[in-house]
């Protein structure tokens, strides 16, 4: 039995947070406590296969600043399948249901991806950002050179220069 569940981490119990939250450590070996953090605070897929979480995938909301305007980002964090349930579609289903909730409730969608990722994202229609991008920290604008090139957009009703400058907002832990 497969099912995909939708829900804001306010619906989610202790169990089913802590379970995709072990995924995440399970797919990712640079996972980290702040990771974790960013992926909260918004709306999660989860795909549950017989009681066990195998696919993790959060849209929360920031602010990208980009031609002079503070735009309403959904970012996508967390996007993992367990190994052994990869290549059946799992991905393709949580990032569907988020790209949704992006083109409707957000000016543009933005993740940083994972270096075997981006095909998978540029296949579903996110570009990669080509311009500089950077962040604002509590110093100021600060640019974030080791980003270039791993960050996509999902083009929205806002206008975007794919070439120009993009900064996020300040957080703990990696700012992209
Ligand atoms: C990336 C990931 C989430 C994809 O999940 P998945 O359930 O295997 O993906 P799906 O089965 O839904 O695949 C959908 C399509 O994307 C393709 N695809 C899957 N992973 C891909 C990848 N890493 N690169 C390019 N294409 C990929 C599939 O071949 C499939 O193509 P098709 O529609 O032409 O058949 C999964 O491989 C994963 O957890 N990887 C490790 C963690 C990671 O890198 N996460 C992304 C962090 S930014």
């Amino acid at each position: 039995m497969i099912e995909l569940q939708i829900a804001h981490t306010a619906d989610l119990d202790t169990a089913a947070l802590g379970a995709a939250r072990a995924l995440l450590y399970d797919v990712f070996d640079d996972m980290t406590d702040p990771d974790w953090e960013h992926a909260l605070g918004g709306v999660h897929a989860l795909v549950w296969e017989s009681g066990e979480v195998v696919g993790h995938a959060s849209v929360i909301q920031r602010r990208l600043l980009h031609g002079g305007r503070a735009l309403r980002a959904g970012y996508v964090e967390g996007v993992g399948v367990r190994a052994d349930r990869r290549g059946r579609g799992h991905g393709a289903a949580m990032m569907q249901a988020l790209e949704r909730m992006i083109r409707r409730a957000y000016d543009l969608g933005a993740l940083g991806a994972a270096d075997a990722a981006g095909d998978f994202y540029a296949a579903r229609g996110w570009q990669l950002w080509q311009g500089p991008t950077s962040a604002l920290t509590p110093e100021g604008v600060v640019r974030t050179a080791e980003e270039d090139g791993y960050i996509y957009v999902l083009p929205g009703s806002a206008p975007l220069d794919l070439s120009g400058e993009l900064t996020c907002d300040w957080r703990d832990g990696d700012c992209w």
